[in-house]
C-alpha cells in the first residue's frame, strides 16, 4: 500500500495534470482495482451510494465510528486489511485532529459564552459533540446541524445529543439564497464542505456565514490542503476530487487548514 500511495502521488508532486489522468486510468483498469474496492471506505468513496461524495457514513469510517462496524465486519480479510492501512493515514488522522479540534473549540466558546447558539454547516453526524465536555453541552442553548442529506439529519434524532440539537434538512445554497431565517449565532463551523467547493462558492459562502456570526462570535472553517500525502490515491482510487486552500492554520499532519475568524 506505501508503494502504490507513493506511486499515485509522484504525478502530484509534478503537478503533471495528464499523468494524474492516466495513472488514474491505469490503476482502475488493473487487477489491484477490485481488491482496493474490498475495504469498505474506499467502496463507499468510489461508489458514492447517495449520490454525492463525502458523506457522512465515509467519514465514520475515518471515525471508527459505530456505523461503520457492518460494513467492516462483512468485509473480507483483504477488505479489511485494506481499511486498517487507510483509515492510519496522514489524511484520516487530520480528519480526526479537525473533529476533535472543532470539539475544543465548541467547549472554549460554551464556556465563555452563557447560553452559546452555534450553526454546524454540512453537519454530518456531528461527531465532535461526543468528544465535548458535558458541561460545554449544559451551556448550549441552540445548536442547528444543517445537512443536505435527510438520512443524516434523521441520523442526529436518533443520538444521545438530539435533546439539544436541531436538524436542519437544507444545502447550503438554502442559506446562500437567503430562504431560510436562522438568525445570528456565536459559533459557525464548516468541516468538510469546503473541501468540494470552488472559489465563487467558497467566497460567497464565507460572506454569508460571516453576515450570520453575531459581533463577538466567531466563524470556524475547514479545509483539505494541497500537501496531502493521499490526494494520489484518494483521486485514483476514492474519486474524491478536492478542492484546496492556501496556507492557513493548519492541524499537526498539515492536512486540514483551518480558518478561525473572530467578529469585533
Ligand atoms: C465530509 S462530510 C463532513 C461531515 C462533518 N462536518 C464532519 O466533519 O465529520 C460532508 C457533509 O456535507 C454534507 N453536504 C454535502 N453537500 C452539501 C450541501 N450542498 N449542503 C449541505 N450539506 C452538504 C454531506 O451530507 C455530509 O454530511
Amino acid at each position: 500500500m506505501d508503494a502504490l500511495h507513493g506511486a499515485l502521488l509522484e504525478p502530484w508532486k509534478r503537478n503533471d495534470v495528464a499523468a494524474q489522468k492516466s495513472a488514474t486510468e491505469d490503476v482502475r483498469r488493473h487487477s489491484i482495482f477490485a481488491q482496493l474496492l474490498a475495504d469498505p471506505m474506499t467502496r463507499q468513496a468510489f461508489r458514492k451510494p447517495r449520490g454525492y461524495p463525502g458523506d457522512a457514513d465515509l467519514i465514520d469510517f475515518i471515525y471508527g465510528s459505530e456505523s461503520s462496524v457492518a460494513g467492516l465486519d462483512a468485509a473480507s480479510p483483504t477488505g479489511r486489511a485494506i481499511y486498517a492501512y487507510n483509515v492510519e493515514t496522514i489524511a484520516s488522522q487530520g480528519v480526526r485532529n479537525r473533529r476533535d479540534y472543532i470539539a475544543k473549540v465548541i467547549d472554549e466558546i460554551a464556556e465563555r459564552k452563557p447560553k452559546t447558539e452555534v450553526l454546524a454547516v454540512a453537519c454530518g453526524h456531528l461527531r465532535e459533540l461526543e468528544r465535548c465536555s458535558p458541561t460545554s453541552r449544559r451551556a448550549i442553548a441552540r445548536f442547528v446541524g444543517l445537512d443536505h442529506d435527510r438520512r443524516t439529519t434523521n441520523f442526529l434524532t436518533r443520538q444521545a445529543y438530539s435533546d439539544f440539537v436541531k436538524p436542519l434538512t437544507a444545502s447550503i445554497g438554502v442559506l446562500l439564497r437567503k430562504e431560510i431565517e436562522l438568525g445570528s449565532f456565536d459559533l459557525i463551523y464548516a468541516a468538510g464542505i469546503y473541501d468540494y467547493l470552488q472559489d465563487d462558492l467558497f467566497i460567497a459562502l464565507t460572506r454569508r456565514l460571516w453576515e450570520m456570526c453575531r459581533s463577538g462570535g466567531t466563524l470556524l472553517i475547514a479545509n483539505v490542503t494541497a500537501d496531502n500525502p493521499q490526494i494520489g490515491y484518494l483521486d485514483a482510487c476514492m474519486d474524491v476530487g478536492n478542492s484546496h486552500t492556501a496556507k492557513l492554520c493548519r492541524d499537526p499532519t498539515g492536512i486540514v487548514a483551518f480558518a478561525k475568524l473572530e467578529k469585533a
